[in-house]
């Protein structure tokens, strides 16, 4: 693997202002000849961006910046504490307005594509790619009334105007007088913020255990690479097909997304308040303002409110030209997201746009059971837990009806009229056509593996010092197992 893609022209494309040349501190990784990195070449404007970043002045709330919902040390995803255990932030001038969706991490984000339907839905920026760059996105949370809450683009000038440091380097690069046209001034921040994410060393770091030993300067253990090999089958776990481990023209390195968008039929997160239609607050029982009128959902829907990606019921911003067109009439994209990034994916738990899955072995089990387990309509005769059956999970487990009992409704997240735009014909999901018949594609052991290979995708690895690497608890090697590869339990 060349490391060809270190700095692309996408990334300098963005603010070509006076420009600062920093050492890469990134990954401290080296090529395959053993010598550093390229510098990377950083504009002011990242700087500006990374000022703005963190600055919780220039929320309503004042407690709330982009670093509070995507941080650092959790490769820019959201901070479950933060977020007292929900699995979608916080925010609103009170900090107790809930979220719909678990923050993904924008860690290679700057890789993106923009929205296209040519080949298929592909691209464009948040889960449903309603935002047409890095830049058209920033402007958003600003003034989001979950999250940071400002009215209008001149609220948040204002209050720009109060953070001295932030407003010294924003002048410095755009000037004064920008700050007189509000609109143009958040184009600015959101221009600021998209060079940070893209210029930044740590948004594109490249430094996992995994690129180490493509570089020949790691070793992957017998499990890992069982674990990479049943990720790269066809008829195992085949995760490659949409989580691609072979780069595929964004950059040199694999991306472990191909930015489409799949309809995977998950659970129903109870545990968002806006599926429960709670018009109060968890936190202080305060007014839930912010709940979204759901639109387009079917009359004969079992529940009110649906997140159906694609579909809505988030639309683009008015202010970005370019951005996707409304979808919610096209009924078959209904419930499709876009597929992340499986990259630093230890540690960005809870897992999928409703945070529904705590770990990563629970993830797995849910994809190679979905429609053995649960999904009574597909499967009349599901397979009994237990030796020689299904190793995983009772029917029912991963379904729930508000009240915590089985939801024998298949894919009870989508309204039943768009339960047929499920993807049911791709391993892993189990098709009951599948040769084998109804046992899982993945043994309770090679799911092991999965999630031991997965944990190589964690950046941040130092060939110098392999046993300081962040190996988070869910990736301890499961010690009764790790002897008899390829054996269910
Ligand atoms: C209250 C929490 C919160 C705050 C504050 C916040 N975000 Fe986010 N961010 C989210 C959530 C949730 C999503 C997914 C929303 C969706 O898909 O509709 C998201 C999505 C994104 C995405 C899309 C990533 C992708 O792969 O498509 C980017 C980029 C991003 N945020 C950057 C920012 C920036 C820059 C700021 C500050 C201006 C910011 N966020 C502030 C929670 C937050
Ligand atoms: C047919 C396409 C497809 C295949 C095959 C596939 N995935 Fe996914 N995966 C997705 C989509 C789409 C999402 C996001 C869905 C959502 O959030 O609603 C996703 C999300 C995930 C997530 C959660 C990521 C996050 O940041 O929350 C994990 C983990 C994951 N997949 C692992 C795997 C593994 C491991 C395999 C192989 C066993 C696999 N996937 C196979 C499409 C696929």
């Amino acid at each position: 693997m060349h490391r060809v893609g270190w700095f692309n022209e996408r990334r300098s494309a963005l603010a070509a202002l006076s420009v600062l040349v920093l050492a890469s501190c990134g990954g401290g990784s080296s090529d395959e000849t053993g010598t550093a990195p390229p510098p990377v070449t950083q504009t002011t404007a990242s700087a500006v961006g990374k000022a703005i970043f963190f600055d919780t002045s220039l929320s309503a709330s004042g407690k709330q910046a982009c670093g509070t919902c995507h941080v650092p040390t959790r490769a820019y995803t959201g901070d479950p504490t933060t977020d007292h255990g929900l699995p979608v932030p916080l925010g609103g001038p009170n900090m107790d307005q809930t979220g719909f969706r678990n923050a993904p991490s924008l860690v290679y984000a700057s890789f993106t594509p923009p929205f296209s339907l040519t080949n298929g839905p592909t691209g464009g920026f948040f889960r449903d790619g309603r935002a047409s760059s890095l830049a058209t996105q920033a402007e958003q949370p600003f003034v989001t009334p979950f999250e940071m809450a400002n009215q209008d683009a001149a609220e948040v000038v204002s209050r720009l105007l109060k953070s001295t440091a932030t407003l010294q380097a924003f002048t410095a690069v755009y000037g004064e007088a920008v700050l007189d046209d509000p609109p143009a001034a958040l184009e600015d921040m959101g221009l600021a913020l998209a060079a940070y994410e893209t210029e930044d060393p740590s948004f594109h770091p490249f430094s996992s255990k995994y690129d180490y030993w493509l570089q020949g300067q790691a070793q992957l253990t017998a499990q890992e690479q069982s674990g990479l090999d049943l990720f790269n089958n066809p008829v195992k776990g085949n995760c490659t097909a949409c989580h691609p481990s072979q780069p595929q023209g964004y950059d040199s390195h694999a991306l472990f997304t191909d930015f489409t968008y799949d309809n995977i039929g998950i659970p129903r997160n109870w545990q968002i308040p806006a599926n429960t239609q709670d018009s109060v607050s968890p936190i202080d029982s305060a007014p839930l303002s912010t709940v979204i009128t759901p639109v387009d959902v079917p009359n004969d829907a079992e529940y009110r409110y649906y997140d159906m990606g694609l579909c809505g019921p988030f639309k683009s911003a008015t202010d970005d030209p370019d951005a996707r067109v409304d979808l919610s009439q096209t009924t078959g994209m209904c419930g499709m997201f876009k597929v992340p990034t499986l990259r630093n994916i230890a540690i960005t738990a809870p897992y999928f746009h409703n945070g529904n899955f705590q770990n990563l072995h629970q993830v797995l089990e849910w994809y190679v059971t979905r429609d053995i387990n649960n999904n009574t309509a597909n499967n009349p005769n599901p397979v009994a837990a237990g030796p020689g059956g299904n190793p995983y999970m009772a029917i029912g487990t991963f379904y729930l009806s508000a009240t915590g009992t089985p939801d024998l409704d298949e894919y009870n997240d989508l309204p039943a009229d768009y339960d047929a735009n499920v993807n049911v014909g791709e391993v892993p999901y189990t098709p009951p056509t599948f040769g084998g018949g109804q046992a899982p594609t993945l043994t309770a052991q090679e799911i092991d593996d999965i999630v031991a290979f997965l944990c190589t995708l964690t950046d941040g690895f130092d060939p110098t010092s392999p046993s300081a690497y962040n190996v988070p608890a869910q990736c301890a090697p499961i010690a009764s197992t790790s002897t008899t590869q390829g054996i269910s339990r």
